[in-house]
């Protein structure tokens, strides 16, 4: 069993998942700037994921606090900020942001620090636990739609899935977003294989993906992110599913940079592409996509691979973490509520009622 994340007697646990699968290190820290640093720079990583860090690096601020109640307003305000400032695209960060600030709008008042501590803790353990049967709810919802959409093809022969990124128990502390739905429908019978896209630069799905399903001996392959739509035109893929950073209110969504290049070729010849994402990573503030903030991230992630310089340090570059896909190349989001199948910017807001 994958341990990505635990807190426990004041200390965040997590698997750096920057040197993954070569090295499985689990680091143990009671300091909140450690923990900004390691979503910084993605040792933990994968929206969810980021959540629930999130939450407990605010338990960690609040732990390391050695001042009187009149000043805490102000401290409390500043971890937010540097919390929220450690990476803008996936949205869980903030949903777990404004948890912890609604515990202290709700509680500062009429509570000492050490009760209004306890109630934060508690508030980030429970964003923790939720995401865990977030997980098991998507699988479920996720499954029964692969039935119905793909009833024809199942009639003759099991289905190869294309993936992107890691969205597994990496990424979420549970079974995972689409990989908790691959993996549910392997264990179905549905699925013959995986197809895993590297997912340049950092190789999520080379790396990350390829290794848990190795653990669960889900058979798989890797292929390079633009091999994509040419297995797509030898018939080798029937359908796509991958995660989400931030879904906007009309189901436009951000994730890894790659994901909008498979959904227009799986588009091209017709196979279903799907996003599984908790109703946590839905941002029903933004109506499109075009409001989803993309992170840019260092050249040198392009110029260097696992240390080893491959292009001049003088190369201009541009490093995208993700890219947004329109909600027409989308044949259904999967969420832990329900699976949303079109009319995106009436149905997605019902999840919010
Ligand atoms: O840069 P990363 O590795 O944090 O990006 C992760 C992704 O893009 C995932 O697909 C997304 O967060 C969904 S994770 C369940």
């Amino acid at each position: 069993m994958i341990d990505a994340v635990s807190f426990e007697n004041g200390t965040l646990g997590y698997l750096d998942q920057r040197f993954l699968p070569l090295k499985e290190e689990y680091i143990r820290t009671q300091d909140y700037r450690q923990a900004i640093e390691a979503i910084k720079t993605l040792a933990v990583r994968g929206a969810p994921l980021i959540g629930i860090v999130a939450g407990y690096t605010v338990v960690l601020g609040l732990n390391s606090y050695n001042g009187n109640k009149e000043a805490f307003p102000s401290y409390f305000d500043s971890l937010i900020d540097e919390v929220e400032a450690s990476r803008p695209t996936a949205v869980n960060l903030f949903f777990a942001t404004a948890r912890m600030k609604e515990v202290y709008d709700a509680h500062f008042a009429s509570n000492s620090l050490e009760e209004l501590f306890a109630r934060m803790l508690a508030a980030a353990k429970k964003i923790h636990a939720d995401e865990i049967v977030n997980c098991d709810n998507m699988a479920r919802h996720g499954v029964e739609l692969i039935h119905q959409d793909l009833a024809e093809t199942l009639k003759t022969k099991k289905l190869t899935v294309l993936t992107h990124c890691n969205t597994g128990t990496l990424a979420t502390g549970g079974s995972g977003t689409a990989l908790g739905v691959i993996k549910h429908a392997w264990k179905e019978g549905l699925i013959e294989k995986v197809i895993t896209a590297e997912s340049r630069p950092l190789l999520q799905g080379l790396r990350l993906t390829a290794w848990e399903l190795e653990k669960e001996n889900i058979p798989f392959l890797s292929i390079s992110d633009s091999s994509s739509a040419f297995l797509m035109q030898k018939g080798m893929i029937n359908f796509g599913i991958v995660g989400a950073d931030r879904i906007a209110a009309n189901g436009d969504t951000a994730n890894k940079i790659g994901t909008f290049a498979h959904a227009v070729s799986a588009s091209v010849y017709n196979i279903p592409y799907y996003i599984a994402a908790p109703v946590s990573t839905i941002d029903i503030t933004i109506d499109d996509g075009s409001q989803i903030p993309i992170e840019e991230r260092s050249a040198d992630e392009l110029r260097t691979i696992f240390g080893t310089q491959v292009a001049t340090p003088s190369t201009p570059v541009l490093n995208y973490a993700f890219d947004v896909t329109p909600n027409q190349y989308i044949r259904g989001i999967v969420t832990d509520k329900k699976a949303v199948v079109g009319s995106y910017s009436e149905e997605l807001r019902t999840l919010f009622d």
